[in-house]
């Protein structure tokens, strides 16, 4: 089932998510709504709060960037982290432009630790550790903030925040359109 995507602004993106403490039938849902809802919407992350859940969840969809043999999920599918924990970060750190599902059209460069080592549980619950640069460290850094209640625009530079504020209180208000279901 597609879920709308909460807005910039909604509480439950401020607040933290809480560590999954086991398997269960609705648990296994959220994660099933969570990677349809991801699709829908075009992207290649999702995080639990984004849909008003409070699970330490996200799914990923770094089938084609990652090839890694720790991987256990089908190399074609979308990954799913539970309890994740960033537990190593370069000193190195790369730029990239970053936009987000719960803030429409913004885009802004974002600097962050260009690699990383994550641990979590898999979907099955299996314990997964994973070493990643580039691309997937950087959605999976951004996706572990969503369960900390940061969003890639804390990370920008004070000037450029002044720049987005009266476009971000806008989408705070719900002023905005996108091409997936919006929470309102
Ligand atoms: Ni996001």
């Amino acid at each position: 089932m597609i879920l709308p995507i909460r807005l910039y602004g909604d509480p439950v993106l401020r607040c933290g998510a809480e560590d999954v403490v086991g398997d269960s039938a609705s648990v296994q849902q959220l994660i099933d709504n969570m990677i349809e809802t991801m699709r829908g919407a075009s992207g290649i992350g999702l995080a639990a709060p984004q849909v008003g859940r409070t699970e330490r969840i996200f799914v990923a969809d770094l089938a084609a960037e990652i090839q890694h043999e720790h991987v256990s999920e089908g190399a074609l599918g979308p990954m799913t982290f539970i309890n994740p924990e960033i537990v190593r970060e370069s000193e190195e750190e790369s730029e990239f432009e970053e936009g987000c599902l719960s803030i429409p059209d913004i885009c802004e460069t974002v600097k962050r630790s260009e690699r990383i080592r994550v641990t979590y549980l898999d979907r099955h619950f299996r314990p997964q550790e994973l070493d990643v640069g580039g691309l997937p460290a950087r959605v999976i850094q951004h996706e572990v903030d969503h369960l900390e209640g940061i969003f890639f625009v804390d990370r920008i530079s004070e000037f450029r925040r002044r720049l987005l504020r009266r476009k971000l209180r806008e989408i705070a208000h719900g002023k905005v359109e996108a091409d997936y279901a919006l929470y309102r």
